[in-house]
């Protein structure tokens, strides 16, 4: 039996990409999974996926009080929550000196304001002590990336959230991590990112291992990170991007804006 079996998992952003490989597997270990994200149908569409323990909710993680709704429902209906996965997050390329203030805004606001929204709503409802977080960050929270300028800001934000509240709630046995991935082969974000061919072959060749990641490379990473197997590490931002950030992203940089 896995150490999974029966557990709570709820994946904001839940929906889609890599978001949903992690909760995938994590149905597949037995996990009773809530996912969340805002279009209904997506929601619909992972819930049938995801089992007969799954359940959804419709909501935007920049609504903090739809949000604690979604996390109070679930901690209602399955029990307390065992694991976070904080995973929504927006992304276009576009030079700063242009950008307008909304569209700064909006990528900040669901990636950074959206993450504390989840873990602030979740924060009555984690099986303590004993709960982990995982937020889904990206190379870019600490290598500098023209044309994404919200992003870089958002996602640096949301590890220094891992950090601070990996301080704040660790007396309380709740361990926060990060996981940055890198190019994600199939997902919506490289499909921004590298659009080209010529764009793809350019971020291979950023990777010292030579590819794309895979949705279970992270997946795979989640559930260590999330087991008791790592139950010493807390505060962490694990890289997960077959080592693209050593050389810093000056090939992605200039795959985005080729
Ligand atoms: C410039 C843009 C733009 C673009 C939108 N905006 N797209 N500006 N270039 N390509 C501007 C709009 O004009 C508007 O500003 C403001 O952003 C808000 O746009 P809305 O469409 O009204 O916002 P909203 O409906 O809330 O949608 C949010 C979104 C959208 C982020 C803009 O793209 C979205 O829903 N994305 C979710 C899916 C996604 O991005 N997946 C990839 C995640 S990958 P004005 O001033 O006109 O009002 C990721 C990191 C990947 O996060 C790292 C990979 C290596
Ligand atoms: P994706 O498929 O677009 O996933 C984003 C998810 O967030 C979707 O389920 C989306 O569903 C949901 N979402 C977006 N805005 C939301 C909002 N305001 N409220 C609630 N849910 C919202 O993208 P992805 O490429 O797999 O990226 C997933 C995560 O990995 C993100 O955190 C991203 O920053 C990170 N990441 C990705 C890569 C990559 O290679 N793709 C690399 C590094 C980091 P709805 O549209 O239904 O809301």
């Amino acid at each position: 039996m896995s150490s999974y079996d029966g557990k709570v998992v709820f994946v904001s952003g839940g929906t889609s990409g890599i978001n949903l490989g992690i909760a995938r597997r994590f149905a597949g270990e037995g996990a009773h999974v809530a996912v969340m994200s805002r279009s209904q149908d997506k929601v619909d569409a992972a819930v049938a996926e995801l089992g007969e323990h799954a359940i959804g909710f419709a909501a935007d993680v920049r609504e903090p009080d739809a949000v604690a709704a979604a996390l109070a429902a679930t901690a209602e209906r399955l029990g307390p929550i065992d694991v976070l996965i904080s995973g929504a997050a927006g992304n276009f390329p576009a030079p700063a000196a242009t950008m307008s203030s909304n569209a700064f805004r909006s990528v900040v606001d669901i990636d950074l304001n959206g993450t504390f929204n989840v873990m602030r709503g979740a924060y009555e409802h984690l099986r303590k002590p004993g709960a982990a977080i995982i937020n889904i960050t990206a190379f870019q929270s600490w290598s500098p990336t023209p044309f994404q300028a919200h992003v870089c800001a958002a996602k640096a934000g949301i590890d220094q959230l891992t950090r601070t509240l990996a301080m704040e709630w660790g007396p309380s046995g709740v361990r926060i991590n990060s996981i940055a991935p890198g190019p994600i082969a199939g997902t919506e974000g490289m499909r921004r990112l590298a659009p080209t061919p010529e764009a793809e072959a350019a971020t291979t060749a950023a990777v010292p291992l030579g590819r794309y990641g895979t949705t279970d490379d992270i997946a795979e990473a989640a559930l260590w990170l999330c087991s008791d197997k790592a139950g010493y590490v807390t505060g962490t931002v694990l890289s997960v991007d077959g080592g693209l950030a050593l050389g810093g992203s000056s090939a992605l940089s200039s795959a985005i804006m080729a």
